[in-house]
């Protein structure tokens, strides 16, 4: 792969310094960024020394440089995978033509919206998480949540840098945008959903870089099969990073289990939260609650705008190679689409036959729901080697759904159709309310410094980061 200039202010691999118009819109908004993560970055860990992993280069070694950063001083910048020569596109309407090295005329509006969508998730999830190292359960975990906070930043960077390289005015515009919106803000809030969700907590942190972030993988796979070719190797470079942030989460849960299991067994009654522990049952809750809200990013299952993407060559399935027919001109999907039940009865269902490429969105929600299953099944075997039968269980689709065919239905976690009354009065049971809330945040009231130390409530990892002992000092505090 090509290396890096690292000796600019925007370290990068694009050769930013032969484009002085361009180095000179990113450099005017390179402090502007950075009032933004001083703002609303991680709050309270400005001067303190990090041990974090930056990107010195892209290729196979430099990518993964670890030493102590502050983290304002974190060198964001803009690293492309290499250009894959002469490459032709590969699903759509324009398959078989080469690669876009401009945005084709037609399509700006639409990619831009995609670039914009994408990017406004990477300072959004940043925002959300601003106040969880207040309470870290160790300097193991302080160090993996700022890793993923300056790793979203420069995703944040990746999606500006095609904002004002190839759309002019209108992209230096949306840059600024992306600095303005606020995570859960009424007047100016992110633009999905699930990004406006407030993240209180480390056991919503360790749900949220499971599932939330592994939405992200997805919407960059199928960003990566981009006919346009910048966007495609922006994204392809992104994936790398994002492996680390759904490796936080999948462990994070995995050691939370690990010791809710050993509470169990030292509780004469088996109850987990009377020892100080999260219960295997509240857990369930924040699954349903993040994997479900995660569903819905993926967009409507019957779409046109999908259909348009994949059709434009814009955006392809994740693994598009895997497919035997990259055109989905024929063939349907089909679906049980829900119909309202009259007066207040629940929904039933009627068959359709959804022309594939109207059924994008939901090709790709589905390789999210098997790959979201994987890491439920590693956790429950954990459980069952602990000796306990309980399982823990991705809901059905169709529950607790904000977005799409099912949005303003009501279903059980097992996709059965309910009544409103029937909904009302069962859903506390099965997603996070207020006393949930307040319990976790109670066994989080103080942050854990000490090095090698943990929490009551989560089970130390197996082993440090980048071969350090795990009481190494991830994170040095500089009072
Ligand atoms: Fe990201
Ligand atoms: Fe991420």
């Amino acid at each position: 792969m090509s290396s890096v200039v690292n000796s600019e202010r925007i370290p990068n691999n694009v050769n930013l310094s032969g484009d002085k118009k361009l180095q000179r819109a990113l450099e005017a908004w390179q402090p502007k960024f950075i009032d933004w993560w001083k703002e609303m970055g991680p709050e309270g860990f400005m001067e303190d020394q990090i041990f974090l992993r930056t990107a010195i280069s892209v290729d196979h070694e430099g990518w993964a440089n670890f030493d102590y950063v502050k983290m304002p001083d974190y060198r964001w910048g803009i690293f492309l995978a290499d250009a894959v020569p002469d490459r032709k596109i590969n699903f759509g309407d324009f398959i078989g033509k080469p690669a876009w090295q401009e945005v084709p005329g037609e399509f700006r509006n639409t990619l831009r919206r995609l670039i914009v969508t994408q990017g406004d998730t990477e300072p959004a999830s940043v925002e959300q998480q601003r106040l969880l190292g207040l309470t870290c359960p160790s300097l193991y975990d302080l160090r993996n949540l700022f890793q993923v906070n300056v790793e979203e930043g420069r995703h944040l960077w990746a999606m500006v840098y095609l904002l004002n390289s190839y759309f002019g005015r209108d992209g230096r515009e949306e840059a600024e945008g992306l600095l303005e919106r606020r995570s859960g803000n009424s007047d100016k809030p992110r633009i999905l959903g699930a990004f406006n969700e407030p993240c209180s907590h480390w056991l919503s942190f360790f749900m949220f870089t499971y599932f939330t972030d592994r939405d992200g993988k997805y919407q960059l796979l199928a960003l990566s099969e981009s006919g346009f070719d910048p966007l495609a190797r922006t994204t392809k470079f992104m994936l790398t990073e994002e492996a680390h942030h759904m490796f936080v989460g999948e462990t994070g849960v995995l050691r939370i289990i690990q010791r809710t299991c050993q509470l169990m067994k030292e509780d004469k009654n088996g109850d987990a939260r009377a020892q100080g522990g999260i219960d295997l049952a509240t857990m369930q809750k924040y699954i349903n609650f993040w994997y479900t809200v995660s569903l819905d990013l993926f967009g409507g299952e019957i779409s046109s705008n999908a259909a348009s993407f994949f059709g434009s060559s814009l955006k392809g399935r994740a693994k598009e190679e895997s497919y035997p027919d990259h055109l989905a001109l024929e063939g349907t999907y089909g679906m049980e689409v829900p119909v309202m039940g009259a007066n207040g009865t629940p929904a039933t269902f009627k068959h359709e036959d959804v022309p594939l490429r109207n059924a994008m969105n939901e090709i790709l929600r589905d390789e999210y729901v098997e790959d979201a299953q994987r890491g439920v099944d590693k956790w429950n075997r954990a459980i069952a080697e602990a000796g306990f039968s309980v399982q823990l269980t991705l809901p059905n689709r169709r529950f607790h759904r904000a977005s799409g065919i099912y949005a303003g239905l009501h279903f059980d976690p097992a996709g059965k159709p309910l009544t409103k009354e029937e909904w009302e009065s069962q859903k506390g049971a099965w997603l996070p309310v207020d006393a949930d809330e307040v319990y976790v945040k109670s066994l989080m009231t103080a942050p854990i410094y000490e090095p090698g130390k943990m929490a009551h409530w989560i089970a130390p990892p197996p082993r440090g980061i980048k071969g350090r002992p795990l009481d190494f000092e991830y994170v040095k505090r500089s009072e």
